[in-house]
């Protein structure tokens, strides 16, 4: 494509009306200049593609067959990058075989509260594993020429009031957490699109928020494709061009042209943005035109992919000796889950599902003594004493009970959130009677986010299946029978009840303000420095195999700030059976130079392991990887000191540390003025020795004879701005000023 020709021979009309949506989901099209439309869908764990018809395009659960792949949290849980390359791969190849030019996603939002109803369709309440999983997805997509559109950026971590409320967010905790994954994933894969939230940051609505944009995303991370409206974000149109808003979508009715036709007329948007915006879009198209693959949609070999990378992705919680199940064994199967699984979410990224599996479709496979009740209904908050009774005289037959449990679909969705943390009471009631029943109980459970599990102490095993995709039933009926050894980890905190969630107190919107007071403690980052018991922490997941690790070495225990370094550790399989461990690597600053979480995860591996071998597991790390944001440089930074790298099952089982040195940093120097505090000019290297002697000539007077000051006062007199010394000093003016231009010289 001849870009620049085709932007010099667009009129402003066809320029305004290009940057928008045609319709819910092409581009416009211009024959006469040689633009073909593209098409895109939703995701992002399989196409909802619709039909161009007006009532396919509104009713969100018409779209065409398509496999249903685990979703986010589901995946989260794999740990596993080349996991989430290679299901970006199938997806990429199946959006070719159906014209999709992008796959609107990943969605990326931080969980910061368990309540927001999205939670299925994000990664983690770690910024780091939300980056490095989905650039893996990004990077898997688009190997196959098709583009993806992360998604929702930035900080749009709840429903309520999400296309209106204001998240109020200090610099630091933004950067840290709440942008930190997108910059890792654009950094690291560079999505052909962006997708500007709904809510706003600070005041200024994303999809016209220029310092969003242009100054981080443009500008610092080097982010080159387009950046679109999620659908109807859009505000003020023409701020939203000049901020780097390429793309409206859907559209507007032809309203936006107008206005931006106006507005370039009266000189209050420049053709230069406006060209911009075209620019971008056209370079996108071109992408994609011009890659076109040939490909087919088969949908039962995908399928079988989604079976199998649901398998990587459930969570073992708990397991008393209670699985795998032999097949001897009498089972009973309990709750309408098994028969109706829940195995995605409500809203936008609802795949209109090709091959629905369930526990009670396949447990002929497994074992001839398999018997099944409904007990309650997937799908809401009934009792029914009569199903109640039969679930249980099956249990009471049975030499083990499976609850096939869950949220159901109303519980939690896009569009809003949840009230609660609960299970419906019904499956909770029901579960208790069995529990009574004095055999093992062991719990399947079908969720989008943590759930209360008033149970957990009295079931012998737990089983987090997750939204797992169309292929749940199969994967899990193939770890609780041992065909699967399971190995996913938890990539979120599972708090014992809601009020423990840090954001309690400020979810969701107060006089439509979010209040991120909470602040960079999200997540373990919170339950790890507070102590605090949780159900099930970060990391965590169980094998029907054991690891040990042994051997944690760095390169060098004093680590140049510049240069990269890398940390190995040998992990053992000391169980019977193959299994895969995900390895985890924790950085705890020692240094205190800012308060911070007590550690952050900055590496993750999954390796396979046959019963006795030994492999080495390594890691790399740089600057980032003890960097905090600090507002007052507005850039990252590690300070001098001290730091422990810690390698754990869990963020709450580290089983080897080593403490190394980093070097080569600077130090944040201190605001010379009148104000500043003495304690802040001794801890400072450049103004200490200067300041123990001015200490020593105003100790005079604080001492009275000239002596030692007490330890008392001298910490007193850390915090005392240097002007006090005027006062408590017997200072003149102009001796503290001298001093000042001293301090000056020595910065
Ligand atoms: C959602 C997006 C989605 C878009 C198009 C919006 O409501 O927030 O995630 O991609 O609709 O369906």
């Amino acid at each position: 494509m001849d870009i620049k020709g085709i932007v010099e021979r667009m009129t402003l009309e066809q320029k305004a009306s290009f940057v928008s949506g045609h319709d819910m989901w092409t581009t416009e099209e211009f024959k006469e200049l040689g633009v073909p439309a593209i098409f895109m869908c939703d995701g992002p764990h399989g196409l909802r593609k619709q039909e161009i018809t007006p009532q396919d395009q509104t009713d969100i659960y018409n779209s065409i067959d398509a496999v249903c792949f685990p979703t986010a949290c589901a995946t989260a849980a794999s740990f596993d990058k080349q996991l989430m390359y290679d299901m970006g791969v199938t997806l990429g190849k199946e959006c070719q075989a159906v014209d999709v030019s992008t796959i609107l996603g990943p969605a990326i939002n931080i969980k910061r509260s368990p309540l927001c109803g999205r939670n299925f369709e994000y990664v983690s309440e770690d910024p780091y594993l939300t980056g490095e999983m989905s650039a893996s997805y990004i990077n898997g997509v688009q190997s196959q020429n098709v583009g993806t559109s992360l998604k929702h950026f930035a900080a749009n971590s709840q429903e309520t009031e999400r296309m209106y409320a204001d998240d109020i967010v200090d610099m630091r905790t933004l950067r840290e957490i709440y942008l930190a994954g997108f910059e890792i994933a654009v950094k690291k894969s560079m999505p052909w699109t962006i997708m500007a939230s709904y809510n706003r940051i600070n005041g200024e609505y994303s999809s016209e928020n220029n310092w969003l944009l242009n100054e981080v995303l443009r500008d610092e991370w080097g982010f080159d494709g387009v950046v679109m409206s999620d659908w109807g974000a859009v505000s003020d149109r023409i701020k939203g061009i000049a901020s780097g808003l390429d793309l409206e979508m859907p559209g507007s009715q032809g309203v936006n042209d107008a206005s931006i036709v106006e507005a370039v007329k009266s000189g209050a948007l420049s053709q230069e943005d406006l060209d911009k915006a075209v620019t971008n879009i056209l370079k996108w198209i071109e992408k994609f035109i011009e890659h076109r693959q040939t490909e087919t949609f088969d949908r039962d070999i995908d399928h079988e992919k989604a079976v199998r990378a649901e398998e990587e992705c459930i969570v073992l919680l708990k397991n008393e000796n209670v699985l795998p199940l032999g097949d001897a064994e009498k089972i009973a199967i309990i709750g309408g889950f098994a028969e109706s699984p829940r195995f995605q979410g409500g809203g936008s990224s609802h795949i209109n599902a090709h091959n629905i599996v369930s526990a009670v479709s396949v447990k002929d496979n497994y074992s001839d003594n398999i018997s099944f009740a409904e007990g309650f209904p997937y799908d809401a908050d009934v009792k029914d004493e009569a199903k109640y009774a039969e679930a249980l005289n099956k249990a009471e037959a049975a030499d083990k009970i499976i609850v096939f449990a869950g949220l159901p679909d109303v519980f939690e969705s896009e569009g809003y959130d949840r009230s609660h943390m609960r299970l419906p009471d019904c499956q909770n009631e029901l579960i208790a009677k069995l529990i009574e029943l004095g055999k093992p109980v062991i719990v399947v459970l079908h969720n989008g986010s943590p759930v209360e599990m008033p149970w957990a102490d009295k079931v012998s095993g737990i089983v987090e299946a997750y939204l797992g995709g169309e292929g749940v039933g199969e994967a899990v009926m193939n770890v609780i029978y041992g065909k699967v050894n399971p190995s996913g980890k938890l990539a979120e905190s599972f708090p014992i009840k809601l009020e423990d969630n840090p954001s309690f107190l400020n979810f969701p919107v107060a006089r439509h303000k979010v209040n991120y007071a909470e602040g960079v403690f999200v997540g373990y980052r919170y339950y790890d420095t507070k102590k605090m018991d949780v159900l099930f922490p970060f990391g965590y997941g169980l094998s029907y195999t054991t690891f040990e690790y042994s051997n944690l070495k760095v390169d060098s225990e004093v680590v140049d700030i510049t240069s990269e370094t890398r940390v190995y550790v040998d992990v053992t399989n000391t169980g019977d059976v193959k299994g895969k461990e995900i390895v985890q690597l924790y950085i705890s600053d020692k240094t205190n130079a800012v308060n911070r979480p007590v550690h952050e995860l900055k590496g993750f591996e999954k390796v396979e392991l046959e019963p006795g071998e030994t492999k080495t597991v390594s890691f790399t790390l740089d600057k980032r990887s003890f960097a905090w944001f600090s507002e007052e440089l507005n850039d990252w930074y590690a300070a001098n000191g001290s730091y422990v790298i810690e390698i754990g099952k869990s963020s709450r089982d580290i089983v080897l540390t080593k403490e190394i040195k980093l070097t080569g940093s600077f130090q944040i120097p201190p605001v010379i003025d009148h104000d500043i505090q003495l304690g802040e000019l001794l801890a400072y290297d450049k103004t200490r020795a200067f300041t123990e002697q001015q200490f020593a000539k105003a100790s005079t007077q604080f001492s009275g004879e000239g002596g030692e000051l007490d330890e008392m006062t001298k910490a007193m007199m850390e915090y005392m701005p240097i002007r006090t010394l005027r006062s408590f000093g017997g200072m003149t003016n102009e001796a503290i000023a001298q001093i000042l231009d001293e301090l000056k010289k020595l910065i």
